[in-house]
C-alpha cells in the first residue's frame, strides 16, 4: 500500500500483509493483517510513528521516499514487538540522524531485541511532550497492552491518538478508515480475545487514562483507523467490563461418538432453557473463534473423552489457552465419556486455575450415554439455567 493522508501532514506509510495466515506461529489470521506506521510532519521536525514487520521494510522505505523528506528527526516506538519495531535498524540506516523515542523499558527491550545502540534513544516519561514545531506529541505510558513497555502517542493539535496494538485489528484492507463496521468489529474482537483479554483489568485502567482526551481519530498499528472513535472505545468498554452474557461455550472432542452424543443432547437441553450456545469441535476449530466466544460468555462446558487416563490432548491445548487468556467466565463444567476409568476431571480442573469460576458438577460416564446419563445432562443444564437466572442474564 502506498502513502495515504490521514489529515494534512499526517500520513499512513505502513504495509498491508494480505497473505499472512499465522502470527507468533500460533494466532490464526484468516483476514491477513497490516503493520501501520505514520509520518507526522511538523513545521520544524518530522516524526515517524512505529515501523513495520521486517519483511515489509522495503514498503515503508519506499513510502517515506515518496514523501521526499529531508530527514526524520524522531522515530516513536510505541511498542518493542518486532512487527512494529523490527524495521527500526533499517530506518536508522536510511535516516541516521533520527532518535528513537520510547519508554525507558522499551529502550532496554529494543537494545536487547534489535541491538540498537544506547545513544540512539530519547526516553520519555509518562505525560511528557515533544514539539515538532506547530504539532505536539504527548506520550502516555500504557503498560500491558499487551507488553510491559507500551505507550500511546497523542497528537494534540490534530486530536489523533496512535495506539499501536491497542484497539487494533488483524485485518488486511485497502480502507484507510473503517467502512465496513461489521467486519472490523469481528476482527477487532478476535484481536482483543487473542492478544488483549489476559490484560482486561489493566486495559480498563489505560482506558481511564485517555477518557478525557479529545479524540478525533484513533490510528492503531494493525487494521484500519477509526474516525468514529466511539465505535471501538464502546466495544472495548463492553469487552473489558465484568458483564457476561447468557451464553455457554462447549468446546469438545469425541473419538468414537459417545462424547458427541452427550454434547448434542446437552446443547439441545441448554437451547430449550433459553441459553445461547456456541459449540466448537476442537479437532478442526479455529482457535481464534473459540477465544472470541470466550470474551462474553458466562459459562464453559468442556466435552472430552478419556485418553491415556486423562483428557484428550486437543482438549488440554484448548484448556491451556483458555486458562492463559483469562476470560471473565463465571461457571465451568466438564462432560465426557471413558472406557475403563481415569482422572480426566481431576486433571482438567487442575489446568484452569486462572479461571475464577464456580465448577458445576461434571457429568462423566462409562461408554455410550444411557437414560440416566441424559437425565444427568438435563440436571446440569437446569443448574446452568438457574445460575444464569441468579446472575440476572436469563429471564
Ligand atoms: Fe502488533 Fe504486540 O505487536
Amino acid at each position: 500500500m502506498g502513502v495515504r493522508e490521514l489529515k494534512p501532514n499526517i500520513y499512513s506509510v505502513g504495509a498491508v500483509d494480505w497473505d499472512r495466515r499465522l502470527f507468533d506461529e500460533l494466532v490464526p489470521l484468516p483476514d491477513g493483517t497490516s503493520y501501520n506506521a505514520y509520518l507526522v510532519k511538523g513545521s520544524e521536525k518530522t516524526a515517524l510513528i512505529d515501523t513495520v514487520d521486517p519483511p515489509m521494510a522495503d514498503v515503508l522505505v519506499r513510502n517515506l521516499e515518496e514523501l521526499e523528506l529531508k530527514d526524520i528527526d524522531y522515530v516513536i516506538a510505541n511498542h518493542a514487538e518486532q512487527d512494529h519495531s523490527g524495521s527500526l535498524p533499517r530506518i536508522l540506516e536510511v535516516y541516521p540522524g533520527a532518535k528513537v523515542v520510547c519508554t525507558p523499558k522499551c529502550k532496554s527491550m529494543l537494545m536487547d531485541l534489535l541491538l540498537i545502540p544506547e545513544d540512539k534513544f530519547l526516553t520519555v516519561a509518562d505525560g511528557e511532550t515533544l514539539s515538532l514545531g506547530n504539532k505536539t506529541l504527548e506520550f502516555i505510558h500504557a503498560p500491558w497492552v499487551h507488553w510491559p513497555e507500551t505507550m500511546l502517542t497523542y497528537l494534540r493539535e490534530d486530536k489523533v491518538i496512535f495506539t499501536c496494538d491497542f484497539l487494533g485489528s488483524h485485518l488486511a484492507t485497502s480502507d484507510l478508515f473503517v467502512i465496513d463496521e461489521a467486519t472490523v468489529y469481528e476482527a477487532a474482537k478476535r484481536y482483543y480475545a487473542e492478544i488483549m483479554m489476559p490484560f482486561r483489568t489493566t486495559i480498563r485502567k489505560n482506558m481511564e487514562k485517555i477518557k478525557d482526551l479529545a479524540i478525533a481519530i484513533i490510528a492503531p498499528s494493525h487494521g484500519p483507523a477509526y474516525n468514529k472513535p466511539d465505535f471501538i472505545l464502546d466495544a472495548y468498554r463492553d469487552w473489558t467490563s465484568d458483564d457476561v452474557k447468557n451464553e455457554v461455550i462447549v468446546p469438545y472432542i469425541s473419538m468414537h461418538g459417545s462424547t458427541k452424543k452427550m454434547v448434542d443432547y446437552f446443547v439441545e437441553a441448554l437451547i430449550e432453557r433459553g441459553i445461547t450456545v456456541r459449540q466448537f469441535n476442537l479437532s478442526e476449530t479455529d482457535i481464534g473463534k473459540l477465544a472470541m466466544a470466550l470474551v462474553d460468555a458466562a459459562t464453559v462446558v468442556i466435552g472430552s473423552p478419556t485418553v491415556l487416563v486423562g483428557p484428550h490432548p486437543k482438549v488440554v491445548y484448548a484448556a491451556y489457552l483458555a486458562n492463559a487468556l483469562r476470560p471473565k467466565l463465571k461457571f465451568a463444567s466438564i462432560i465426557g465419556s471413558y472406557g475403563w476409568g481415569g482422572r480426566m476431571v481431576e486433571q482438567l480442573s487442575g489446568m484452569i486455575p486462572n479461571l475464577k469460576v464456580e465448577i458445576l458438577d461434571p457429568v462423566v460416564i462409562k461408554g455410550v450415554p444411557k437414560e440416566e446419563d441424559f437425565k444427568a445432562l438435563d440436571r446440569l443444564a437446569d443448574e446452568i439455567a438457574d445460575k444464569h437466572k441468579e446472575y440476572g442474564i436469563l429471564n
